[in-house]
């Protein structure tokens, strides 16, 4: 009930508010953008047998439903049996989709390859907003003469969709970014030359499937930016449980009717932004944000969704590389919507949680986005959080 008072109030306060100010920075894009397929080959001893736990694909959603009852019913050993399950090997090529953006003037500095969440697809990092590029992590990357590789991981979107029980899930996925950036390293994906400098930029389960990747390849990246993270995923109403997993044909069947019942998704606008969005005295983020992000969203596997906090558990003590953590203030899965509440004391927030996910690192640094949910890239807040970005690691000598 209070929550149907709390929702009313916020329909009727987006009615009568005014939009806010918008800036329009650049009138010309810095970013010479191409699209591409590859296939990626990749291995891992880690994945978990999570078809002895969860069964196969659900039959339909009502059994989808009732084993997500199943799995938070008090008393309930699933989740225990999640974290138990047998180690399995996965190896496999895959054909997976790209975007590389490089800036329209000299070579680059160096590239991002960047790891989008659940929910999310290649296109978070280059979103173009109002008219403006400055929502667009590869044009402020671009204008800062970085190039930025930016991909649909495996099971979203484009990219090839296997099984999504035991096949995509992070260990996998962070086995196949690791073959990336060693393509990227070599030269060899598809045409875009080689680099010496890359940068792990990672959103949500992408900062997860990173944190893996500095345990088992602690080389693979010169740096770490981890947004919409913490060490400190929120239990309880705010937490994943508010994506409400849908059978992903079943919600949206123009978009994901050709979609195993293993691959889900978000299955309503106010899901999406309860997750991602945040409405403080203001809306930082603009209706038509909302909108896009709905309409474009990508559809996440039951194999993912169980397997996203394997990597936290991992030893990262050859880790040495710098490590900066960049989460909205306001960030429902990660901070219970509030960064400050944290029991570290000391002029901390939960953002530093994760430091001791990193202890041998040569910087570890955080920055709290002002006013904002998960979802930074798509408030009027991300370009000062691009600038940190970008500042950070120019710090680090990179
Ligand atoms: C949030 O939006 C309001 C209205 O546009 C603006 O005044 C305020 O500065 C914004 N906050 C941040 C942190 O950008
Ligand atoms: C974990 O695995 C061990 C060995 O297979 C088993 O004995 C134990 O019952 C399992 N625990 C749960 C909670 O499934
Ligand atoms: C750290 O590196 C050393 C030397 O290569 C290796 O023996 C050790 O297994 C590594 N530790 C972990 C946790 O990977
Ligand atoms: C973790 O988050 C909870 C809210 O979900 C908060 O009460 C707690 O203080 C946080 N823990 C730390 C170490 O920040
Ligand atoms: C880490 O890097 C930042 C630059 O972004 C710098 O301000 C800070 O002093 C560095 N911290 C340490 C401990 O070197």
């Amino acid at each position: 009930m209070l929550s149907n008072i709390a929702l009313a109030l916020t329909l009727s306060s987006l009615a009568v508010a005014a939009p806010g100010p918008i800036t329009k920075r650049w009138t010309e894009s810095s970013a010479n953008c191409r699209t591409f397929y590859a296939d990626v080959e990749a291995s891992t001893d880690s994945n978990l047998d999570l078809a002895s736990v969860l069964g196969g694909p659900p039959a339909n959603q009502q059994v989808l439903v009732q084993s997500t009852v199943d799995q938070f019913t008090v008393g309930s050993t699933i989740m225990a049996q999640i974290s138990n399950a047998s180690k399995i090997d996965v190896e496999g090529t895959y054909s997976l989709w790209f975007e590389y953006c490089e800036p329209k003037q000299g070579a680059p500095k160096g590239i991002f390859q960047t790891h989008h969440g659940l929910v999310g697809n290649a296109g978070y990092w280059n979103v173009l907003l109002d008219g403006r590029t400055d929502n667009s992590f590869a044009e402020s990357a671009a204008a800062a003469g970085w190039a930025t590789l930016s991909y649909d991981r495996l099971g979203v979107g484009r990219s090839a969709k296997p099984d999504g029980t035991n096949v995509v899930q992070i260990s996998f996925e962070a086995a196949q970014s690791v073959a990336i950036s060693q393509m990227l390293r070599e030269g060899s994906l598809h045409d875009l030359g080689s680099f010496d400098t890359i940068v792990g930029v990672g959103h949500s389960y992408g900062s997860n499937l990173l944190t893996g990747v500095a345990s088992t390849a602690p080389d693979a990246f010169d740096a770490l930016v981890l947004t919409g993270f913490t060490a400190n995923s929120t239990n309880g109403p705010l937490g994943l449980f508010a994506f409400q997993s849908t059978i992903a044909s079943v919600a949206y069947p123009a978009r994901f009717s050709a979609d195993a019942n293993d691959y889900v998704i978000t299955p309503s606008v106010s899901n999406d932004q309860t997750g991602f969005f945040h409405f403080g005295s203001y809306p930082n983020y603009t209706q038509s944000a909302l909108d896009k992000f709905t309409t474009t969203k990508g559809e996440y596997t039951l194999g993912q969704q169980n397997s996203i906090a394997g990597p936290l558990a991992l030893d990262r003590s050859n880790f040495t590389k710098p490590v900066f953590v960049v989460t909205g203030e306001n960030d429902a899965p990660f901070c219970a919507a509030n960064c400050y509440v944290t029991s570290l004391g000391d002029g901390q927030t939960q953002l530093d949680t994760a430091r001791d996910l990193y202890p041998s690192v040569s910087n570890f640094s955080t920055y709290v986005v002002a006013a904002s949910g998960h979802g930074i890239n798509f408030h009027t807040t991300a370009y000062e959080a691009y600038q940190q970005i970008i500042n950070f690691v120019s710090a680090q000598g990179l």
